[in-house]
């Protein structure tokens, strides 16, 4: 059963890992599948810049490529000092996976600073229940 601390190293971990060599912003960002996995993921930029990746999106990708599709807890963290909440694609690219009460923790230097829900970030949202999903 893993913990906020576990995600939170992972999110650590994620970030030291990140590719970002034009903006110099690395971020970590962890997904916890229903599955009680959790899945990491960092920034991804690219010399063609609209092709750069959200870490958040990289986490998401790598669970659904691991064959779970809910994820029932969130951590973002961005480089080191600055808090920094999911860019409106990823809300949208969470909305496809998680419920509007998904907490989602925003991570500073000193730990968890605060924890937010997905209804909070994205309320009124569109989702996968607007296609009969
Ligand atoms: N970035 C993320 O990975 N997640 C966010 O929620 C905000 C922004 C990345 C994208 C880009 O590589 C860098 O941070 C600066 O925007």
């Amino acid at each position: 059963m893993s913990t906020i601390d576990d995600m939170l190293t992972l999110a650590q971990t994620m970030r030291a890992r990140a590719y970002a060599p034009y903006s110099k912003y690395p971020v970590g960002a962890v997904m916890k599948g229903a599955n009680g996995k959790l899945y990491g993921g960092c920034n991804i930029e690219n010399a063609a810049y609209p092709l750069g990746n959200c870490a958040e999106a990289t986490a998401i990708f790598a669970m659904v490529a691991d064959g779970e599709h809910k994820i029932v807890e969130a951590l973002i963290i961005g480089p080191e000092g600055a808090l920094i909440t999911p860019c409106g694609s990823c809300r949208q690219r969470l909305r496809e996976f998680a419920s509007d009460d998904l907490p989602i923790h925003l991570a500073g230097h000193t730990g968890v600073n605060r924890t937010v829900t997905l209804g909070e970030l994205l309320p009124l949202s569109f989702g996968p229940g607007h296609l009969g999903e």
